[in-house]
This record gives C-alpha cells, structure tokens and sequence, in this order.
C-alpha cells in the first residue's frame, strides 16, 4: 500500500479531462474511474477525451458519468481508446487542443501515459501553463520520477507465466528457447521476467548483442554434466527481427534455438490486483492534486510514497540498473 500526500484544496476546480495515451497499459481503465469517481463524488465536471491527444486535437471529447466508468476496473486495454498522436509535436497542433479545453471550460487534464506521453505533457504545459497531472501508465515501467508504472507488474505477469509454460516444454525436449518479451528501448520488462523465470540469459535492448558472449555461455551450458533447457529472454529493441536475428546466428553457430514471440499478448489482460490498486491511489490523488492548484506534474511513487514531480524536472525515461543484470546473471546456472 501507499502513504497518500497531504493536499489542501485551493482552487476552484468545476471541470476536469482525463485521457489515456501511447501504448495501452493494464490498469489504464482502474486509473480512469478512479479520475472520474473522485471528480464526480466532489461535484467536478468530467470529460474523456476519446484516442489520446489525437482526440484532444479533434475536440473528441465526451462528459464521463459515474456508470460509464462502473465494471471496467478489471478490464485491461482503455475505455477511453488510446493512441500515439505523431501531430501533437507541432506547437501549432498543441495550441488547437489547448482552445478545445478553454472552448469547454476545462479546468484540468489528466494524462495517463508512457514516455511518449509524458514528453508531449511536458511541452503542452510549459507552453500553455494549463495545470494537468501525469499518471505513469506503461508496460516498460521506464519513467523517470516513477518507482513503479501501471500496467508494469500485470505485463511482469504474463510474460512469466509464458515464461513457466515454455520451460516445460524446454525441460522434457532439452531445448534453447529465445524469448522475446516488449521493450523498444527499455529492458525493464526483460530484467523482471528473466530474473522470475529464472533465465539463462537476458539480454535488454540498452546493451547490443555480443554473440561472442551468448554462444560461449551456451556453450558452457552444454558442458555440463546434467544438460537442460536454456531460456534466453530477449527484449525486442528498436530493429524488429532482433531476436530472429540472433536466432539464424545461433543458428549457424550449431545451436538449435526456438523462438517464441510473445508480442502484444503482455499489453492486455485484466490487470494485477497491484495494478488497480497502484491505478486507483493515483487516479484519485492526481484529482486533488489539480484542486491544491499543484499542476504541471507528475504523480507517482517514490519508496511507496505518492509523490509530485515538476515535469520540468523530468528526464526522457528511467535508466536500468545494470547490477541487476550481473545479479541475474551470478544466479543463473
Ligand atoms: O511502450 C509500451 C510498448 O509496449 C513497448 O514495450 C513496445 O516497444 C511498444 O509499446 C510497442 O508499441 P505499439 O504496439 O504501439 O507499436
């Protein structure tokens, strides 16, 4: 659970937006009827702006009711839709959706997001001073300001249990598996999967791939005295095909791998009961943050702590420790 901050109402806050942006996240929807329950009990106003900034542009926007946003805390994906809007770079487009919130009176926005998201608030807010709050919303759990994201431990979770369903398969045949989990840029997601899989090898998308390096420890692997399977987790990285890549040179070094592509099955599902409850706490503080007149900043957890960042502050995204690769890797065999 998490200290909750303690925020004096300030401002006069009559209406409120909330939209979901970048890729979806698991707990997405638990942190929108937790925005709009908070709102609507206190008699705000709530609007969801339909697919992200794209519908911010657009003026998408719908009013939410306290029904809308009732059976959905369970469900992954978002209610709202989401998308990654490429014309929200430009000022000029940014302005357009800044009219659209005067035009309808909004005093507050709520973003729930990644990175991407995150960056567009950031620039939105320096140039409009418009007070919004951003919830950390992403599978890769990589936002600076940000011990934990939404949506990071359900994506955890379903990776693993591919991961334990894989094993058998790689323990009764002997097999090297390559698993590759999501992760652009970002090895957060491969780290926590490999290290509860207990893989052999994880290798994230921040360090290149020294084939060198993978074929000697397999080959090590090989030598012992009791052979089993091999897992390899490999995060995706920004080159698609890199786990397909690695697969052929494995390949033609005389290695046998199977690749299991796992793709966007970790995005959906119903999130982890940590997500909604993460979701929840944030959705309902980020409302009384906007109404202490704390605006433009990020809402997230700091040692279990619900705390504010100036966006400003804010750095593009979290780097990875590499201890806990070297962890992973003294515990793997
Ligand atoms: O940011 C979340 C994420 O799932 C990354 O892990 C992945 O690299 C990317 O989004 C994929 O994005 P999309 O499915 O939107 O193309």
């Amino acid at each position: 659970m998490y200290h909750l901050p303690e925020l004096t109402p300030s401002v006069n806050i009559r209406r409120i937006a909330v939209l979901t942006s970048g890729g979806d996240a698991p707990g997405m929807n638990a942190a929108i009827r937790a925005v709009a329950r908070a709102a609507l009990h206190q008699g705000i106003d709530v609007l969801g702006i339909q697919r992200g900034y794209s519908g911010l542009v657009e003026a998408d926007i719908r009013p939410l009711t306290s029904p809308l946003v009732g059976n959905i805390l369970q469900r992954g994906g978002t209610l709202l839709k989401s998308d990654r809007c490429e014309e929200f770079h430009k000022p000029a487009v940014r302005w357009q959706g800044y009219e659209h919130l005067r035009e309808m009176e909004v005093d507050g926005l709520v973003v729930i997001g990644g990175d991407g998201s995150l960056a567009g608030a950031r620039q939105f807010a320096a140039e409009t001073n418009f007070p919004l709050v951003v919830l950390p919303a992403t599978i890769d759990n990589d936002i600076e300001g940000s011990d934990e994201t939404i949506g990071f431990d359900t994506a955890a979770n379903t990776g693993l249990d591919a991961i334990d369903r894989i094993r058998d398969t790689a323990n009764s045949h002997q097999r090297l598996f390559l698993v590759e989990v999501m992760g652009r840029d970002s090895g957060f997601l491969a780290t926590e999967v490999g290290i509860a899989g207990g893989a052999e090898m994880i290798l994230v998308p921040e360090q290149a791939i020294d084939l060198d390096r993978v074929s000697e420890s397999l080959k090590q692997g090989d030598s012992s005295a009791r052979p089993s399977s091999r897992i390899i987790v490999v995060a995706e990285g920004r080159k698609p095909g890199r786990t397909q890549r690695l697969a052929q040179a494995l390949t033609e070094r005389g290695f046998n791998p199977q690749v299991c592509i796992l793709g966007h099955i970790q995005r959906g599902g119903n999130p982890s009961a940590r997500d909604r409850v993460l979701a929840s706490c944030l959705g309902a503080v980020a409302v009384k943050v906007l109404q202490a007149g704390q605006g433009g900043c990020l809402l997230g957890v700091e040692n279990r702590h619900l705390v504010q960042r100036p966006l400003a502050d804010l750095g593009e995204r979290l780097p990875l420790d590499p201890a806990l690769l070297e962890l992973a890797q003294l515990i793997q065999q």
